[in-house]
């Protein structure tokens, strides 16, 4: 469960993607290798109505083939090569789906799925995250966000028992979603960017009874400053470095 993980949590953030490509089967092995405490990907829908783990609306950044995921079928993504583009050590990676995420780590580690619906609101992908959670019985292994208030509101009608960390984008676009305005979606955690991530803000959350995991916290310095100040968690890529930072604070 996410109260029990160690404080505060280390988010694999795509995976290890400073060491393997993101989202992959192979950056979310290395994470946990490198002493994650818990992984963060991103789920979308592909044409056919799979949930499929990439963050960008297209393949073009991250694999070898370009065009839209909603716009492709599941078995031609993943005739695609997610890995050669990090480097050529990966090639032969393939995009996963989610359900092949947590059928391999489901109960090796606590998960992250945020719901990455940005071009299609209201589909369907809070109804097939939450039917995989539930088949997989991974209910208390799992933690939903995403920037998405309306697929937030839906899922947690649908499986109201896996607690929310509701996304803030950066700067004026997410201060909604940093304050009271940000109550409106049933959430346990706030997820703010590192820009905003400040003492005020992090004992505000505190106060209201949410927890902090703020994204995306690479440099020893913004890791060593958002540990001392108490947040409960950081998105990172780097998780070996993130480990080794809080081990020398203990
Ligand atoms: O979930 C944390 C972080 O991944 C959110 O930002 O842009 O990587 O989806 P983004």
């Amino acid at each position: 469960m996410l109260n029990d993980l160690p404080q505060p949590v280390i988010f694999a953030h795509r995976g290890a993607s400073a060491h393997a490509p993101e989202n992959t089967l192979t950056a979310f092995e290395l994470a946990l290798r490198q002493g994650a405490d818990a992984i963060e990907l991103d789920a979308k829908l592909c044409a056919d109505g799979h949930v499929v783990v990439m963050h960008d609306a297209s393949v073009d950044r991250t694999t070898d083939g370009s065009g839209l995921v909603d716009e492709m079928p599941l078995e031609v993504l993943r005739e695609l090569d997610a890995g050669c583009r990090f480097d050529s050590a990966f090639c032969g990676e393939r995009v996963p789906t989610l359900e092949e995420v947590f059928a391999a780590f489901g109960n090796k580690t606590f998960i992250n799925v945020e719901l990455t619906n940005y071009r299609s609101l209201r589909d369907d992908l809070p109804e097939r995250v939450a039917e995989l959670v539930r088949r997989h019985k991974l209910e208390r292994s799992v933690l939903f966000s995403s920037f998405n208030p309306l697929a937030l509101r839906h899922i947690h009608r649908l499986i109201p028992e896996v607690p929310i960390g509701l996304l803030a984008l950066p700067g004026a676009a997410g201060a909604w979603a940093r304050s009271p305005l940000g109550n409106c979606i049933p959430h346990q955690a706030l997820h703010p960017a590192i820009q905003d991530a400040r003492p005020p803000l992090i004992q505000t959350q505190h106060r209201r009874g949410r927890r902090v995991h703020v994204y995306t916290v690479n440099s020893p310095q913004e890791i060593a400053t958002l540990f001392r100040w108490e947040v409960d968690g950081i998105f990172t890529d780097d998780p070996l470095l993130a480990r080794q930072i809080r081990e020398e604070r203990a």
